[in-house]
């Protein structure tokens, strides 16, 4: 999307020693009299990271130094916490006229595939946005809008019913995760993806004789062999990690990690 705007793409790199979260300093080094905005997501596809309270105001500040910054904050994993509250990056009084959010229903009332997603932002930029999602997609449909309504006015019980369970299911695979030795996790505080680094099994080779070379061989080789569907994290822009959903049922995940594992092992 950004080179589609004909922006440049900058990368602040955040590995798994820094739990996937950029820091303030890499933050100020990133921006030059150039930069338009940040792009920042959490809780996190596809690490799982959340940004605290505290870690958010030290991006803050940062921003906060730079006028013609805007922050787009992707938060639509809201609801996929097991750290407490939700924190916005809009709550800091001196930037909030330049953030804009983004949330919608897909995650936190399970309403993937109904296309309603929505901004909260300054009035310009929302009027500009709509000037061109007019042209694009026109609108949602009016079936979406009804349930969209009803999902944000209705009884919020089941929010959290869901919310409890995907975190059942975050420890399952945190604890089945770590019965792979070539995995290297972090725990994932928010959202529904387990991101390890598996780069311990690059240069292994397949009983057909291929060579997994980078995740995206991994993730290939998983599908072939096992049948699970991964990402590799290249996609994300890191190559030594492969994403996994858990947004599926508990028998699922065990069998899928069963026959994960499976593979893995059988890598010589
Ligand atoms: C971080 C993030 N933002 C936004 C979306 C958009 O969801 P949808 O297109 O279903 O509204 C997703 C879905 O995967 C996501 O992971």
């Amino acid at each position: 999307m950004v080179k589609l705007a004909e922006g440049k793409n900058v990368i602040i790199e955040a590995g798994l020693d820094q739990n996937f979260k950029i820091t303030p300093a890499q933050l100020e080094a990133a921006i030059t009299p150039k930069t338009k905005a940040l792009i920042l997501c959490s809780p996190s596809n596809p690490t799982g990271s959340v940004y605290s309270k505290e870690e958010l105001a030290g991006l803050a500040k940062v921003i906060a130094k730079h006028p013609n910054v805007f922050v787009i904050a992707d938060e639509i994993y809201e609801h996929i916490n097991y750290i407490g509250k939700h924190e916005s990056i809009a709550q800091f009084s001196e930037i909030k006229d330049r953030v804009v959010i983004i949330n919608g229903v897909s995650k936190g009332y399970a309403m993937t595939g109904w296309r309603l997603g929505w901004i909260a932002a300054p009035e310009w930029i929302a009027k500009a946005c709509n000037k061109l999602q007019g042209q694009y997609t026109s609108g949602p449909s009016s079936i979406t809008q009804k349930a969209a309504e009803a999902a944000y006015t209705g009884d919020q019980t089941c929010v959290e019913t869901m919310r409890q369970a995907f975190q059942r299911r975050r420890d399952l695979v945190v604890k089945m995760a770590k019965e792979i030795s070539g995995f290297k996790i972090t725990i994932p505080e928010g959202a529904f993806y387990l991101f390890p680094d598996c780069s311990a099994y690059f240069g292994k080779k397949t009983a057909k004789g291929q060579t997994i070379a980078n995740s995206s061989d991994l993730a290939l080789y998983l599908l072939e062999e096992g049948h699970v569907a991964c990402v590799g994290g290249d996609s994300f822009g890191s190559p030594k990690c492969i994403r996994m959903s858990y947004a599926t049922s508990d028998e699922k995940l065990v069998e899928a990690f069963k026959r994960m594992k499976t593979a893995l092992d059988a890598l010589k």
